[in-house]
């Protein structure tokens, strides 16, 4: 494992880092300006996860070993792996659920984006249908998703079915208000949240995880428990694994 000067080994599981295939990075260029910031910011590994809507899954591998060859022709020490954030209206067949999950056999796991303009009874269906098709799931952005955070939304019920929460550093620091803030702060606080990504898309919606960790430490959370979600709980997520989530009651 590769460390930076401060010791970080930090690993981004949501991060729009291919070039030209969603609203993430436009050129190969700025995916590696991304990537430079990413590498500044403490990171060593990043899952690539363009919006499945966008993109044609089954390119994602290929596309993802394209960048892997343009970051090693700039000489920027990041390792990238492919993924995929599914949402709730996408609907993938089984090779393309293989090539978004992550983990190893009997453990793979699906980062599922909390809706942002959809509802979350939605995000509860997709959720089942996942869980029997046997995959974990990494819910992302929850503290987004104002009616799944609500009393009785949904969000207890995906925890207690064991999905695991993905906060967005751009919500941990203040970008997106002050109720996204006081929910994704209570959600590490309260132990709910395993990990913190960027959810980085482009050079000014960048990578972001030491802010997001120093806000943590700012809300109350010890410091190694802080930067545990940025670097040993992806870590543990993708060499590890998650059990397939139980079905939630509908
Ligand atoms: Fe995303």
């Amino acid at each position: 494992m590769i460390l930076d000067g401060a010791g970080r080994a930090r690993i981004e599981l949501h991060f729009h880092l291919l070039p030209g295939v969603d609203d993430g990075p436009q050129t190969m260029e700025e995916s590696l300006e991304l990537a430079r910031l990413a590498v500044a910011d403490g990171t060593r590994t990043i899952t690539v996860t363009p919006h499945a809507r966008f993109v044609d899954v089954r390119t994602v591998p290929e596309r993802t070993e394209e960048l892997r060859a343009a970051l090693r022709a700039a000489g920027i020490p990041l390792e990238v792996r492919a993924g995929v954030e599914v949402a709730q209206e996408d609907d993938l067949d089984a090779d393309e659920l293989e090539i978004a999950a992550q983990g190893p056999p009997g453990r793979r796991w699906i980062l599922l984006e909390a809706p942002l303009v959809l509802d979350a009874a939605g995000l509860l269906d997709k959720a089942a249908e996942l869980a029997g098709r046997g995959y974990g799931l990494l819910i992302g952005h929850p503290e987004r998703c104002a009616e799944l955070m609500e009393p009785g939304g949904g969000l207890d019920e995906l925890l207690t079915r064991g999905a695991l929460l993905q906060l967005n550093a751009s919500s941990v620091i203040g970008r997106h208000g002050e109720r996204v803030r006081a929910d994704a702060l209570e959600l590490a606080r309260s132990g709910r949240a395993a990990v913190v990504a960027s959810d980085a898309h482009r050079p000014t919606r960048g990578p972001a995880l030491t802010a997001a960790v120093a806000a943590l430490v700012g809300a109350g959370l010890a410091p190694d428990a802080a930067e545990r979600m940025v670097s040993a709980a992806p870590a543990a997520l993708l060499e590890r694994g998650l059990a397939p989530a139980a079905a939630p009651r509908r």
